[in-house]
């Protein structure tokens, strides 16, 4: 039992993709990995279901169902969980997520957790993203945009997780635009390397959505040091014993 939070320097950054990719990487390679969204705004109905658009990517991506222990919170507004929450009448609470966390890495031997936006985002009137993070101690991986922008933000969020004594297990990188200019990418990375003190994963690049399906995920991540995510998920089991 072993398991990761995956962040992001925001909203739209690629979360769900790199939660997506790692779920089907792992289970490749004969890991049983669970992926978790607890709490996801903008849910949508699915004939009488509300399903987490999330999830559905998840599905999609690793080619296999995971059933309705993936999410705690499913709210129909897309914003913010605390704004969500608050117009459906209902209210955040981490208690509830920290249970549901416990019990997934008790069943299964990877578990990858998604939040909701970046680290400060509102889950309640009193608790942030980065509240719940600490309370379920697990290490965290950082979704960053690789261009332009990355440094201020990536540097930041790690900044806030130190802070926290949050243990931040690497920082991946993102293309989300198809064509990013490859001189500033690679000062990006060696920047962040440098600023933040943060390992480098790897970087994923931009694909279309017809590409999703056949994408030879192992092939990509070949490149990565992905053995930054293996020594933090072997540091983790040592833990639970
Ligand atoms: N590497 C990529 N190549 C092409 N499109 C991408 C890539 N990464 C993300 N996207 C697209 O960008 C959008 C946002 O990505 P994603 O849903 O993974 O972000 P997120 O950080 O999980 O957002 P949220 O905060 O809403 O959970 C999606 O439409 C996704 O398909
Ligand atoms: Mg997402």
């Amino acid at each position: 039992m072993s398991g990761f939070f995956i962040t992001g320097t925001d909203t739209e950054i690629g979360k769900t993709m790199i939660t997506a990719v790692l779920t089907r990487y792992f289970l490749d390679k004969g890991v049983e990995v669970f992926p978790y969204k607890p709490v996801q705004s903008g849910a949508e109905w699915k004939g009488d279901r509300l399903v987490a658009p999330d999830t559905v990517f998840y599905e999609r991506f690793a080619k296999r169902q995971f059933g309705e222990e993936t999410n705690t919170y499913l709210l129909k507004t897309p914003s913010s969980p605390h704004l969500a929450a608050a117009m459906e009448g209902k209210k955040i609470e981490a208690k509830p997520i920290i249970n549901q966390t416990q019990k997934l890495l008790n069943s299964h031997e990877l578990v990858f957790v998604e939040g909701a936006g970046g680290l400060i985002v509102p889950l309640n009137e009193e608790e942030t993203m980065i509240d719940l993070i600490g309370r379920l101690s697990l290490p965290v991986i950082l979704v960053a945009r690789a261009g332009l922008g990355t440094i201020n933000h990536t540097v930041l969020s790690v900044m806030a997780l130190k802070q926290r004594n949050i243990q931040i297990a690497g920082i991946i990188l993102n293309r989300v635009t198809p064509h990013e200019l490859p001189e500033i990418e690679e000062d990006n990375r060696r920047m962040l390397e440098k600023l933040s003190g943060v390992p480098i994963v790897g970087t994923f690049p931009y694909i279309n959505e017809d590409e999703m399906e056949e994408l030879d995920v192992g092939h990509i991540l070949e490149k990565w040091n992905i053995h930054v995510l293996e020594e933090a998920m072997e540091d983790e089991s040592r833990k639970a014993y």
